[in-house]
């Protein structure tokens, strides 16, 4: 029996309602598999946990999770707490502090889901995109000075250290080297950032070096919306900055029909601490308690867990039943459906329990 510790942080806004219908479902794989268990620990850190402690998590809070195999994280922010407070309490100090440096991105145009784009079906964008996610724009580098004064500085710096973009783009070359089209396009901005920029350029070269199988190619970030709106067939494996990729993938997330559907790995590739899984789709207060949040991202999140857990077979089959499912119209109303969270769960438990899946 193969046993799995799972940390789970729901937090605030439709968080709990995903990482619950995640939960159902990892338990029902349990079932299905017979070989494999998972426990789940709850964490209540998050908005309101800030607003009696004065903190997002404990002092203790990363040397509590380390002792996880893995983290299911739902979403941070909540309209009376600054996004920056939230953010920089609890979900950038996990993936800082276990240096969870490969952000993984997957998009792909699920089975019964419209996307917005004329001519483009399920095949034409299957894209992974990997963010730096350990430094670069929001390396929180930075500070303010005479503060309210005229004379008021705010800096923001950018970090990029060689040590830390030469990993990302191992990372992507070797994930680009798994996928069967091998090609791996790689984000810039250097025309017009002249120095870290140059040497990411330079360092992908360097990598590109390595992995002579995998075609490459360097596209400015501003032509690359562009291209992913018109030529989305051109693209699959994608490494891009921390911000880059953070503005890239809400794109990819709509070009594939809703960022309801949409997972994100916050990944340590050396395993010296417990990775990350969550939705990127944050926690929605406009439809918060109301029972109708697209579950879907949290259970791709859950396949990414599976997947970086060596359950590869146990996420193949919960893709399968996600598809099922969605090619079936159970659908939420971000997708133009009219189910809800509990029905498109159950319908996903009756899929991984359904031989033909
Ligand atoms: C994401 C989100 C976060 C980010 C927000 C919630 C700060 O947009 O995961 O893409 O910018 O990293
Ligand atoms: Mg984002």
């Amino acid at each position: 029996m193969r046993q799995y510790s799972i940390a789970s942080i729901p937090a605030d806004g439709i968080g709990p309602e995903v990482i619950a219908a995640g939960e159902t479902v990892l338990k029902s794989l349990e079932k299905r598999l017979g070989d494999v268990t998972f426990t789940f620990k709850t964490f209540d850190w998050g908005s309101d946990y800030y607003k009696k402690h004065g903190v997002m998590m404990p002092a203790d809070g990363l040397a509590t999770l380390k002792k996880f195999d893995a983290i299911y994280f739902g979403a941070v922010g909540a309209p009376d707490v600054p996004d920056h407070i939230t953010l920089w309490g609890l979900r950038l100090p996990i993936c800082q502090g276990f240096d969870q440096y490969a952000n993984v991105r997957p998009t792909k145009i699920l089975p019964g889901v419209t996307p917005p784009l004329r001519n483009c079906g399920p095949g034409d964008l299957d894209w992974v995109i990997v963010r730096e996610n350990s430094e670069g724009e929001y390396a929180g580098a930075g500070g303010r000075v005479h503060r309210g004064l005229p004379e008021e500085v705010g800096t923001e710096v950018s970090i990029f250290t060689r040590v830390g973009v030469t990993r990302v783009m191992r990372y992507a070359f070797r994930l680009a080297q798994s996928r069967p089209r091998k090609l791996l396009t790689v984000v810039t901005k250097s025309n017009a950032q002249r120095h870290g920029m140059v040497m990411w350029d330079e360092i992908a070269a360097e990598v590109a070096e390595e992995f002579p199988d995998v075609t490459w190619d360097k596209v400015l970030v501003d032509a690359m919306t562009v291209r992913m709106t018109l030529k989305p067939q051109s693209l699959d494996t994608i490494v891009a900055t921390n911000l880059h990729a953070d503005v890239l993938s809400d794109l990819a997330g709509a070009l594939a029909g809703s960022l309801g559907v949409a997972p994100t790995a916050n990944i340590d590739p050396e395993r010296r601490f417990p990775s990350m899984f969550e939705p990127i789709h944050g926690s929605a207060f406009d439809i918060t308690g109301k029972g109708i949040a697209n579950p879907v991202a949290s259970f791709w999140t859950a396949a990414q867990m599976l997947d970086h857990l060596g359950e590869h077979e146990a996420s193949a089959r919960l893709m399968r039943a996600v598809e099922t499912v969605t090619g079936a119209g159970v659908l939420t109303p971000d997708l133009g459906g009219t189910a809800n969270t509990r029905e498109v769960t159950d319908a996903v438990v009756d899929a991984i329990h359904s031989s033909n899946v």
